[in-house]
């Protein structure tokens, strides 16, 4: 494959953007026309951000798996569409050339077929790492079934809340998923899960860890059971589904402001087109390269850049099944080493803690293959950005710093990867399409350089969020309503002197714990579940390895009598019905919280609390009760 859309210099990048402002239907259709349609569209784009409506490639027919699978097999049929590595070092790795892809694919497609799955259906995926997770995604993708992945970190009730929001009838999970040291139950979790989701008609299991599990009888079917049933049909191929262009492909929850995360739906064609043009433009990918993203599918990272872009690219995706610091720190330069990896894009906070190992485990590492380093999820630290670009990239790999978010699906901000300048802890320059605007508070435009203000977006893209599952007015005032006329990221930037962008962080209660995003007001409600709590208020704090660490203020029905006990009992209960990346860091035991008259917590002197930075608490004469603020100050843990 070629990329006739990839830019090679920082001119040419000025003047492709420019024709993208002057002309975006034009241009989105000839970088549409680069893929494989079944019927045309009759217009490219259709929009109104008051409702919110938006609508790309109106009346275009295709299956975003022919894209992905069908259309290379003639000419690339047996490169690598995946290299798997397993989680520990000892265990094989597995290639899937696009020819083998498409054969699993389909056969996966026909056991959903024949286990009652039809387009328009959601199945949820809980899974772990594993090649069989994209395999199940581009099945459904391929029968026109929409999927919900589901991190495999996230608790029952996590699980059972998404279950029923997006009334889901079909889970593929596994018996456990092996991460680390660790053996995730995924299939226990699930059975928790379904007690109160009696609506789901089919648990369909993969056996990895072999870990004992239970199998309900004309509920839960083994994985490898059903695929032997359809190679007994023949293994017949599954003619892809023809979908609308506006179909949706997915859901994907993430956290909010409020106590409920919402499902971002994203549409097929559009969804195609501009991640696959940010992968070949970010990353400078060119045919051969072996891309490592080592996020985890079940974030959109993973959706977008380990399977749906690289396979639409024709590339190769290396998917690891472990974490970056097991079985030891030099376990991420042991898979660039062993395969030869050309792009490594990671988070922030993976890099943060391999670099707390020193550089031992880096030596003896051949990272010479090296062309790109990546990075994504939250704002990089210039020591980090450093560090990853001296002793990984040896000042010869272009780092990029990409910026995006679940509703986005594809980078939005970035640098190009040795075609435009790079500025550590900056993610620069904007994509061609993506029109960025600074506002203030008001809402009124903050033109010239140097100056900050709250990100939003102007002109549609084609991979913008379509609507929030089942709410669509939610999808409105959360992203459409707060300014008028544009899309609202929740995001401070603050643009140089230079015209760059660098990202400050949340603006709303969203925190970034460790790349991981979790809305304040959702792990509130966890700990408000929590026996005795009467009320709790939870802010972010700066983090040395996540970024970002939560603490919680806590009142509860008298002192506990054994804090420590109590304040372990609490971080359990959010485990449980969040899941283990909303545990606390810290848990205050308060006996008030610092309030206006009208009853709102005043969030900023909490959050200065928990920096640390007491003196400095700004204006507290319109408290309730000042006097609480010096008690917190005292108690501060
Ligand atoms: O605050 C921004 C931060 O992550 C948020 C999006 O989170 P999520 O939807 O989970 O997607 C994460 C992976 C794209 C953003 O609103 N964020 C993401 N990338 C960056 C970032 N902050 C700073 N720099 C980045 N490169």
């Amino acid at each position: 494959m070629s990329y006739p859309f990839q830019i090679k210099s920082y001119e040419q990048y000025k003047e492709v953007y420019k024709q993208n402002v002057d002309q975006p239907e034009e241009f989105w259709g000839d970088i549409a026309g680069q893929f494989v349609w079944r019927k045309k569209w009759d217009k490219v784009l259709e929009w109104d951000f008051k409702k919110p409506d938006v609508k790309w490639f109106i009346n275009g027919k295709l299956n975003i798996t022919e894209n992905c699978l069908d259309r290379h097999l003639d000419k690339i049929g047996d490169t690598p569409a995946f290299v798997w590595e397993p989680n520990g070092r000892d265990e094989a790795h597995k290639v899937f050339t696009y020819k083998e892809l498409h054969f699993k694919v389909s056969q996966f497609a026909h056991v959903l077929k024949n286990n009652g799955v039809k387009k328009g259906d959601r199945v949820c995926l809980y899974m772990g790492m594993v090649p069989e997770l994209p395999i199940a995604m581009l099945a459904c993708a391929r029968i026109g079934a929409i999927h919900s992945v589901i991190f495999g970190g996230f608790s029952a009730q996590s699980i059972s809340d998404r279950l029923q929001d997006a009334h889901v009838e079909y889970i593929v999970t596994g018996d456990g998923a092996f991460r680390g040291g660790k053996d995730i139950p995924l299939k226990n979790v699930i059975d928790d899960a379904l007690v109160t989701c009696p609506f789901v008609k089919r648990v369909i299991v993969y056996v990895r860890t072999q870990a004992p599990i239970s199998m309900i009888k004309d509920r839960d079917v083994w994985w490898t059971d059903e695929v032997k049933k359809v190679e007994a049909q023949g293994n017949p191929v599954v003619a892809a589904e023809e979908m609308d262009a506006e179909d949706p492909l997915f859901i994907l929850y993430t956290s909010g402001s409020t106590g409920k995360p919402k499902g971002v739906v994203h549409s097929s064609a559009g969804y195609m087109v501009y991640t696959t043009y940010s992968f070949v433009n970010v990353f400078q990918y060119e045919p051969g390269d072996i891309h490592f993203c080592t996020a985890d599918i079940g974030w959109i990272t993973g959706h977008t850049y380990i399977v749906y872009s690289v396979l639409c690219a024709g590339g190769t995706s290396l998917m690891y099944e472990g974490l970056p610091t097991w079985p030891d720190a030099g376990r991420l330069w042991d898979i660039v080493d062993k395969h030869k990896v050309n792009i490594i894009y990671t988070a922030p906070t993976a890099i943060r803690s391999l670099m707390a190992y020193g550089l031992t485990p880096i030596e003896g590492k051949d990272l010479s293959s090296l062309k790109v380093l990546g990075t994504v999820g939250e704002p990089i630290n210039e020591e980090a950005w450093h560090w990853y670009d001296e002793h990984i990239g040896k000042k010869r790999c272009p780092i990029v710093d990409t910026w995006f978010q679940t509703e986005t699906a594809g980078i939005l901000i970035s640098n190009l990867a040795g075609v435009t300048p790079a500025k550590p802890s900056y993610a620069t320059l904007p994509l061609p399409g993506i029109q960025l605007v600074l506002v203030d508070e008001q809402g009124k435009e903050i033109t010239g350089n140097d100056v900050s203000g709250n990100l939003c977006i102007r002109f549609p893209w084609p991979s913008i969020i379509r609507t929030t599952w089942g709410d669509h007015e939610r999808c409105r005032l959360n992203y459409f309503a707060t300014y008028d006329d544009m899309y609202f990221t929740g995001d401070g930037c603050y643009r140089d002197a230079d015209g760059f962008y660098r990202i400050t962080g949340r603006v709303d209660d969203v925190l970034n714990v460790s790349g991981h995003r979790i809305g304040t007001a959702e792990v509130e409600n966890a700990i408000n579940m929590h026996t005795g709590v009467l009320e709790s208020a939870v802010v972010g704090y700066p983090h040395e390895l996540k970024g970002q660490g939560i603490y919680a203020y806590v009142i509860m029905d008298g002192m506990p009598e054994n804090k420590q006990l109590a304040q372990a009992d609490i971080a359990q209960t959010v485990a449980r019905i969040i899941g283990p990346i909303a545990r606390p860091d810290k848990i205050q035991f308060v006996t008030g919280l610092p309030k206006t008259r009208s009853g709102k917590i005043m969030r900023r002197i909490l959050r200065k609390i928990a920096e640390g930075e007491m003196a400095n608490l700004g204006d507290t004469s319109t408290l309730l009760d000042p006097g609480v603020v010096n008690d917190i100050k005292d108690g501060r843990v």
